[in-house]
């Protein structure tokens, strides 16, 4: 029976440990904030990419948003990513207690520091956190993965983004609709830089060690599956028609779903017997290298994950997701996005063409070229207050 557990046997990457402890004002003072799994990919080649530029000291702030060990820690260890030098350790909560605590939490650790420069990653509640604290106390921001808008105010990820888009001084996008959106909110010019993805940065540098990492017992085909977003699992009657959907499915192509916390605690909430079988594999959260590795060979994905539509589109791997709408449209315009909403009649109608070998066309987009950390490194490195 194929298991999936969280991986214990990686050994710390020793290529980006040792991030530079050099902290005297004769650098530039760079802190990175760092707090749910999204970030993770996203932070590490740019510490790694900084790591290389002597004029530059860091330190990495963990905010403890995200803390089981398959949620976090694993993803330090694939990813190279040194310790974090301060864990805010702020658990979960309501948005409002857990953006708090991060504000309360991080606030003495930017007096005691005074960075030069603070970083701030997507769009989870850790990001908007540290954009504010900074911003209050006159400290620059640069946001990595500026931009993106679904247009969506119901999301907590939109609010995140416009606020922290409002508060950042350096805004570095990944997709020039990211630009698009900034100037309609008028944002200046001077403040934004297209630096291209910087989650493809890692998936480039890992790929080759995701396929060796594939388990014995995958099936030839397959659909991956996951599933997070508080709209659709939050919602017990979308959630159940969700479910029985992915059942049908398993009849037709064997299911690997790994499933979030939050979609563990919903599924136990409504009490419906929703168990693992040999055509629906339910394993827990999976570590970066085999979710990439199990990606690689999907024949497709469905998900309402930001990220994976980023993912597959790099991968030419189909992707439905569950979703009216997406901030990433260049996976739809380039990439192999296709919107299904919450309409599982839909869902059950693209997988079926997929499964017929109706596959769109696509690209990758510009600039996703795994180059993405330099790009940010030198526009940080080169960067000055407005006057
Ligand atoms: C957060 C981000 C979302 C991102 C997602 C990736 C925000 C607003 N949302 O959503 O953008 O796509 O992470 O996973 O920041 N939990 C655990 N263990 C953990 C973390 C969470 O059990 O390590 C549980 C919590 O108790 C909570 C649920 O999972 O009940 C949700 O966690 P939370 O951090 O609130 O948001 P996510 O849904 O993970």
């Amino acid at each position: 029976m194929w298991t999936a557990v969280v991986l214990s046997s990686h050994s710390r990457e020793t290529g980006g440990a040792d991030h530079g402890h050099c902290w005297d004002a004769k650098r530039m003072r760079i802190v990175h904030v760092v707090g749910a799994r999204p970030n993770f990919m996203k932070a590490a080649p740019v510490l790694r990419a900084l790591q290389r530029s002597p004029e530059v000291g860091q330190v990495l702030v963990h905010t403890g948003q995200h803390y089981d060990a398959n949620m976090s820690e694993v993803f330090f260890a694939e990813l190279g990513i040194p310790e974090p030098d301060l864990n805010l350790q702020v658990g979960s909560g309501s948005h409002a207690q857990q953006t708090a605590a991060i504000m309360t939490g991080f606030e003495p650790i930017v007096l005691e520091k005074r960075p030069d420069m603070v970083l701030v990653y997507g769009d989870v509640n850790s990001t908007v956190a540290a954009a504010l604290v900074c911003a209050k106390l006159l400290v620059p921001v640069a946001h990595i993965e500026a931009g993106l808008r679904s247009f969506d105010r119901t999301m907590p990820e939109e609010i995140n983004r416009i606020v922290t888009d409002q508060l950042a001084d350096l805004l570095l996008t990944p997709s020039l609709d990211g630009n698009e959106n900034l100037a309609r909110e008028g944002i200046s010019e001077h403040r934004i830089r297209f630096v291209g993805n910087v989650m493809i940065d890692t998936l480039v540098r890992l790929l080759p060690r995701a396929q060796s990492k594939l388990p014995d017992d995958l099936p030839p085909r397959y659909v991956l599956v996951t599933m997070h977003r508080p709209a659709n699992v939050d919602d017990s009657i979308f959630l159940r028609e969700l479910l029985q959907t992915l059942d049908e499915i398993s009849h037709e192509i064997p299911v690997i779903f790994p499933v979030h916390p939050r979609t563990r605690q919903r599924i136990a909430d409504l009490g419906i017997s929703f168990s693992c079988t040999a055509r629906m594999r339910l394993t827990e959260p999976l570590s970066y290298l085999q979710f990439l590795g199990l990606q690689t060979r999907a024949t497709m994905v469905i998900s309402d994950s930001g990220g994976i539509q980023e993912e597959t589109t790099y991968l030419g791997v189909p992707c439905l997701t569950v979703r009216e709408n997406t901030e990433r449209p260049v996976t739809i315009t380039v990439g192999t996005n296709v919107l299904v909403g919450r309409n599982m009649v839909r869902l059950g109608d693209e997988v079926r063409k997929i499964l017929k070998g109706g596959r769109k066309a696509s690209g990758i987009p510009p600039l996703w070229d795994g180059h993405a950390a330099e790009r940010i490194a030198a526009a940080l490195v080169n960067w000055r207050p407005a006057s």
